[in-house]
């Protein structure tokens, strides 16, 4: 028992410093995609025309992008955006503004 514990809990310590180097990653990539040009330091939008992005969980962020990349949302600048990013790109945005909360 005090083995599963013990096991269970490094397991969550590897979860967690996985996602928040997927944050530092996905913190760069936001900068240098561009992305903080329209949506704001810290996923805080000055501009109303662009929503914020801060409060938004991972998954939200994951499924709104891979859905403005194949064209199933449709924005002509975010679906220009997100054809620039690939799933590692994504996945390290969405742990960035999942952190962010
Ligand atoms: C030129 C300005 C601009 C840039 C640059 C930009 N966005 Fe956007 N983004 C927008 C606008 C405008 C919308 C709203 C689109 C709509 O109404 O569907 C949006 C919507 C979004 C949404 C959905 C938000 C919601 O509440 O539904 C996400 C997520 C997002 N952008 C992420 C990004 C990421 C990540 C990048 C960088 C790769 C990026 N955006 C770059 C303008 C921009």
């Amino acid at each position: 028992m005090k083995f599963v514990l013990a096991f269970s809990f490094s397991l969550a310590m590897l979860f967690a410093s996985a996602s928040q180097a997927d944050a530092a990653a996905g913190q760069s990539t936001y900068a240098a995609k561009g992305c903080i040009g329209c949506h704001g330091a810290g996923g805080v939008s000055v501009a109303s025309a662009n929503p914020s992005l801060k409060g938004r969980d991972a998954a939200f962020i994951r499924q709104t992008l891979t859905d403005f990349r194949s064209g199933a949302r449709k924005n002509p600048v975010m679906n220009a955006m997100a054809a620039g990013l690939n799933d590692a790109d994504i996945n390290n945005i969405a742990d960035y503004i999942d952190s962010l909360k």
